[in-house]
This record gives C-alpha cells, structure tokens and sequence, in this order.
C-alpha cells in the first residue's frame, strides 16, 4: 500500500483572515480555501484536512461545508474535544476526525493530545463519532502511553506529532527518529492506522520515511509555503514524488 499525502489548506484561510476576517461575504474575500482543495486535488493530493479551531482563526464552519460537498476527496476533519466541535462533526460527517489539543489542558509537554490524562472525556467523543460512521484519530507525541491510551480508546488511527522530529537536527534527530519508530511499531502492532504530520517538509522527510507502518503523512505549511513560488498543484505533486517509494518496512 502506498503512502497517501493528506494535504493540510489551514493557512490558505490564514491569509483570507488577515485581511477579510470581518468581511468574509465580500467578492473580494480571497484566497479561496476550496479553490485550494481543488489545487490539492489536481496535485494528487489523498485527503483534504481542515482544522476550525474554537477561536476560527482559520477555517470557518461554513469553509467545512462547501469543501465537504464540493471535493470528491475524504475529508479529515481536525477538531478539539469540544460540545461545538462534536456538533458540527455530525452535520458536517467528514470521513475521518483527528482530534487534537487546543487548550493548555489537553495538550502534553511536546505538543500532542493528553489520551491517557483525558480518556474519561474523550471516550465518549470517540464512540459517537463511531457511531455517525466517522473514523477516529489521535493527535500524540510518539509516546507508549499515549499510543496505548489510543488504543485502549479504540481509536481506528494515531497521527504521530512530528514537531520535535521536525526541529531536531544532528544526533538529536536520530533520537526523534527512533521514537516515532518505537511508536509507530507499537501502534501497528495494537491494530492502530498510523499516520503523522506536523512539520513536515521535503528536507526531513527522507528521514520520516525510515519509520515503518506509516499510512499517510498530513502536511500544510511547507505546502502552502511552497505554493507561493510553484503554485499548490505543483508543490503537492513535488510532494507526492519524493513520497514515492515507501515501502513501510
Ligand atoms: N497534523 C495536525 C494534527 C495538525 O494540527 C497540523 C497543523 O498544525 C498538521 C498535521 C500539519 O502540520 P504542518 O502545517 O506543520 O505541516
């Protein structure tokens, strides 16, 4: 099976929200979070994955339902483990859920979400999820406890945090590299879907694709980054190309 790239459009709404926020109905409101689904779509992008954060510094509720009925691609929806957030999930039934940190309390040292300090408040998300027919994943540090919480969860998926990976250089990256590895075995090996993201971009991913069981790696800001001189149709495709080859061994 090979490696599907999840494409991250966030920061297309970043930049609309730094000029529009207060004027989103205006014909000027610009750039378009679904024309950039569309760019993903063409570059060969597997998924699209937006994130309508509690304080919609990005994405906005109404972005959710127009890329949801507009883009044959699955959807991953990012959420925080909120009453809203479940809500809208429901109306909007995305294909899958990552549920991630967005408040100090969620959040674990290095960034991924607490499942293990939080699982009496996160069980019921995930089964009424399940139950609407969503697939559940779990933003963690790659951490043994978290990736066993996950599972003890009965979460379909793991995203392994790939931010301490992503700003380790030298030996401190080999050690990085070794944990994601150790947890993506784990999670493997407890049935999980193991998927990763944050930080990721073409420099390190040569060295991300030494860590076996990955299923798909979710990307944003070097994407959009990139897009700014290549076009996002491109800089997904360039992605794609040196994703290629991974054998998940
Ligand atoms: N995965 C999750 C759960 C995220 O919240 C994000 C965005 O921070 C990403 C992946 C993509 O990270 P990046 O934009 O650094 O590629």
């Amino acid at each position: 099976m090979s490696l599907l790239l999840g494409v991250n459009i966030d920061h297309i709404a970043t930049l609309r929200q730094a000029r529009y926020a207060d004027m989103l109905d205006s014909p000027n409101a610009e750039p378009s979070p679904l024309a950039a689904a569309e760019d993903a779509l063409a570059g060969g992008a597997d998924s699209i994955t937006i994130h309508v954060r509690g304080d919609r510094r990005h994405m906005q509720e109404p972005d959710a339902y127009e890329i949801r009925e507009q883009i044959a691609l699955p959807l991953n929806f990012e959420m925080g483990n909120t009453h809203e957030m479940v809500a809208i999930a429901l109306k909007l039934k995305p294909d899958f859920v990552c549920l991630v940190p967005e408040t100090r309390e969620e959040v674990t040292t290095e960034g991924g979400l607490d499942v293990d300090g939080l699982f009496n408040s996160l069980q019921p998300t995930v089964s009424i999820l399940q139950d609407a027919g969503i697939k559940v994943s779990m933003f963690i540090d790659p951490d043994e406890n978290q990736v066993e919480a996950s599972a003890r969860i009965q979460a379909d998926m793991i995203e392994l945090h790939t931010g301490c990976f992503a700003n380790a250089f030298g030996a401190e990256r080999e050690v990085e590299t070794a944990r994601l590895h150790a947890a993506a075995l784990l999670g493997n090996g407890l049935k999980l879907q193991v998927n990763a993201g944050h930080g990721i971009n073409l420099q390190n991913l040569p060295e991300l694709l030494t860590v076996p069981h990955l299923a798909e790696l979710n990307i944003g800001h070097t994407l959009i980054a990139r897009s700014v001189r290549i076009g996002l149709t491109a800089a997904v495709q360039e992605m794609r190309a040196a994703m290629e080859g991974y054998t998940g061994v």
